[in-house]
C-alpha cells in the first residue's frame, strides 16, 4: 500500500525502526500522492472525520497526516486555519505543503507531538497507528492534545483474517516465502484487533465512545502492480529469490482473480476500523 523506493524497500514504516530514521525520498512522497491516495487512502478520511462529528468551529490536528488526505478533508468542513498536520517525514510534508499550502503542516513524531495540551476539538489519525513504535505513547498524546469535551478518532485496518483479498494473498505468499513473509507482510494489520485496540485505548486514559467497520477498496492497475507494492516495497522483496518473488506473482494471479476485472485492474475489498473516543471520564471526589 506504500510507494517503494524505485521498486526497493521501504524501511520508513516499520514499527521496529527508530523514529528518525523515518524518511523517504519526495519522488515516494510524490507517488504515494498521485497513486495511493485517490486509490487507497482519500476514501477512508470523510469516514474518520464523520466518525469524529468534524464541523464549523472546531480545531483539527491530523496526526501522522502524510501528503494531508485526512487534513484537506477536516479543511472542507472546518477552513484550512483551523487545522494542523505532524508527521516525521519531511518529503511527505513537502508534498502536503506543495498541495495545500494554506495548512499548517509541521513536523513532529506522534509520541511526542509538538502541540500545547487541550488544543484540539478532534484528533484525527488515519491508517498510521500500526507504525508507531510506542502506540499506547502516541494515544496518550492524542488525548494531552484533545481539549477536555473533544474527540480522538483513530482508523486502521482491520485484521488479515477479515480481509477477502489481502488474507489469501498473505497466506499464499507465506506458503512461498515462508513465516517471515507473513510477519512482514502483516505489518499493516497489527492494530485490527477492535478489543485490543479499545484495550489500548483506555490504556492511554482514553474512553472509548463508538467503533465501527467500514468497507472500501484497494485499486491497482493489475495483480502485478500489486505484488509489486506489497513485495518490493517491504524487507521481504530483498529476502526472496528471483523464483519465490515468481511463484508469489502467479499465485497472486489465482488468488486475487474474483476482485480482478477483464482489463486486467484489480479492486480488493479492503476492511478498516475506525474507533472513537472521548479523554477519560473525570472522576470527581464528593466533599465530606
Ligand atoms: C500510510 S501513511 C498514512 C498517511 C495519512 N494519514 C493518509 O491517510 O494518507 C503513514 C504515515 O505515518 C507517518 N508516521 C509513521 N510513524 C510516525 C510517527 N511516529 N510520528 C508521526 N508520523 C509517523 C509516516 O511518515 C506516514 O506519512
Amino acid at each position: 500500500m506504500l510507494p517503494g523506493r524505485a521498486g526497493r524497500t521501504i524501511t520508513v514504516m516499520t514499527p521496529s525502526e527508530p523514529s528518525e530514521s523515518f524518511q523517504i525520498p519526495l519522488e515516494a512522497a510524490e507517488a504515494y500522492e498521485a497513486v495511493f491516495v485517490p486509490a487507497f487512502f482519500a476514501q477512508w478520511a470523510p469516514i474518520l472525520c464523520d466518525t469524529a462529528a468534524v464541523g464549523v468551529g472546531q480545531e483539527v490536528l491530523d496526526v501522522a497526516c502524510g501528503t494531508g488526505i485526512v487534513g484537506r478533508t477536516a479543511a472542507e468542513r472546518v477552513g484550512p486555519a483551523n487545522v494542523v498536520g505532524v508527521d516525521l517525514n519531511q518529503a511527505m510534508l513537502t508534498v502536503a505543503r506543495r498541495v495545500r499550502s494554506d495548512i499548517d503542516w509541521r513536523q513532529g513524531d506522534a509520541a511526542a507531538l509538538p502541540l500545547a495540551d487541550r488544543s484540539f476539538d478532534a484528533v484525527l489519525c488515519q491508517m498510521a497507528l500500526m507504525f508507531f513504535p510506542d502506540r499506547i505513547r502516541a494515544l496518550r498524546e492524542m488525548a494531552r492534545t484533545a481539549t477536555a469535551t473533544g474527540t480522538v478518532a483513530v482508523l486502521v485496518p482491520a485484521s488479515l483474517n477479515a480481509q477477502p483479498a489481502y488474507g489469501p494473498f498473505v497466506d499464499m505468499a507465506a506458503q512461498h516465502a515462508g513465516r517471515e513473509a507473513r510477519s512482514l507482510l502483516n505489518t499493516y494489520f497489527t492494530c485490527g484487533d477492535l478489543d485490543d485496540l479499545s484495550d489500548q485505548f483506555g490504556q492511554a486514559g482514553l474512553h472509548v465512545t463508538a467503533t465501527g467497520t467500514h468497507h472500501g477498496t484497494a485499486r491497482f492497475p493489475s495483480v502485478d502492480a500489486l505484488v509489486a507494492t506489497e513485495v518490493e516495497s517491504t524487507p521481504l522483496g530483498e529476502r526472496i529469490s528471483a523464483e519465490v518473488h515468481d511463484r508469489i506473482k502467479h499465485g497472486a494471479r489465482e488468488v486475487l482473480t474474483p476482485f480482478t476485472a477483464a482489463d486486467g485492474t484489480l479492486a480488493a475489498p479492503f476492511e478498516a476500523h475506525v474507533i472513537a473516543a472521548s479523554r477519560g471520564r473525570l472522576v470527581r471526589r464528593r466533599r465530606r
